[in-house]
């Protein structure tokens, strides 16, 4: 009998060296250590044996059911390993191997006109600052001249998140936010290109567009200084050829104000659909800093002087980039953002 048990427990222990994966080595427990299994067999038969032989037999074969359990364990967990170091073999991904060209995006026209703006604004000694989109009624309205309830906010209605706190209307709340960091520090000269929201939707107009805003303080500023950075602005950006024409206009916190107009850039001023057949086409508002302005946000106005402006992002880009509808700017189709390649950056 303890022959026979070693005999199986070597036939046993052989092929659970040999067993190439779990589920062979699940079959061999069954073979030999299951309810029908051949140790267990034997268990079954000891009625037939002496009193004395028994409790020896039982043990031995008990024994060798612990050794072969923990051989199996053993076994099994290294298959376990193997067959983890197998996957990880299988799906390793070499991190050093060149990947798959990806089409590169282009630049969106809105960012191209960004970018070109103040690469010229930096170059003329400006600053590119930012503020906030959602913006406080105060520095949107309130610190530029347009108290509560002044008639030119009707023109801006537009998204209160609070009765404080809105989505800016234009860049101009930048103006005095830069103001009053500053405080009777000089030269201010600043663009703040950004985010602004209306409420508006059509073919030129969106709820959301861009604006970019310049603002310079210092003492001795003139009309003749907004000029002059006007036009360098204006022939940079729509050609050398473009002529300006300053209209008289209103905005609350500039005095005087002016509307400027350039000279048609598609017929040269003839007259034509772009520019409704008048030769000219509206591009910016403008004026020198109103006092109360000055003065609302720290700087004396017997002292310093300044100018502001304007311009829509949108409008530039189009008029660049001839784009017929504000809308495609936003709807981020990719059949029209394809079409400004990178090649001309
Ligand atoms: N903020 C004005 C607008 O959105 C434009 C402007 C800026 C006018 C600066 C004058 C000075 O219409």
């Amino acid at each position: 009998m303890k022959e026979k048990i070693e005999e199986i427990k070597n036939l046993a222990k052989e092929s659970i060296k040999t067993a190439e994966d779990l589920k062979a080595l699940d079959e061999i427990r069954v073979k030999y250590l299951g309810k029908k299994g051949e140790l267990t067999a034997i268990l079954r038969g000891m009625g037939s044996l002496s009193a004395e032989e028994r409790p020896i037999v039982g043990s031995m074969v008990n024994e060798a059911k612990d050794d072969l359990e923990k051989i199996i364990k053993d076994k099994e967990e290294l298959l376990k390993t193997q067959e983890l170091e197998k996957k990880l073999e299988k799906e390793k991904i070499d991190i050093t191997l060149p990947s798959d060209k990806i089409r590169r995006g282009s630049k969106h026209p809105i960012n191209r006109v960004i970018e070109e703006l103040e690469d010229l604004f930096v170059s003329m000694g400006y600053d590119v600052v930012d503020g906030p989109e959602l913006e406080t009624d105060e520095y949107c309205f309130e610190r530029l001249n347009l108290p509560k309830g002044h008639p030119a906010r009707d023109m801006q209605d537009s998204f209160y998140v609070t009765s404080e706190y809105l989505l800016r209307t234009q860049t101009s709340a930048v103006q005095a936010r830069v103001m009053m960091a500053n405080k009777e520090k000089t030269p201010i000269r600043v663009i703040c290109p950004g985010k602004t929201y209306r409420r508006d939707d059509d073919a030129t107009h969106s709820h959301q567009f861009g604006q970019i805003e310049g603002l310079v303080i210092d003492k001795n500023i003139s009309l003749a200084d907004l000029k002059g950075t006007l036009e360098v602005f204006v022939k940079k950006m729509l050609g050398e050829n473009s002529k300006l024409r300053f209209r008289p206009s209103y905005f609350p916190f500039t005095e005087p104000s002016y509307e400027v107009d350039v000279s048609c850039f598609k017929c040269g001023g003839k007259g034509c659909n772009l520019c409704k057949h008048t030769g000219w086409i509206e591009i910016l508002g403008s004026g020198m800093v109103h006092p109360n302005v000055l003065k609302m946000n720290g700087y004396d106005p017997e002292v310093y002087s300044g100018f502001a402006f304007g311009t829509g992002l949108d409008r530039l880009a189009m008029f660049k980039f001839g784009i017929p509808d504000i809308r495609m700017l936003y709807t981020n189709d990719i059949r029209f953002l394809n079409q400004f390649d990178r090649k001309e950056d």
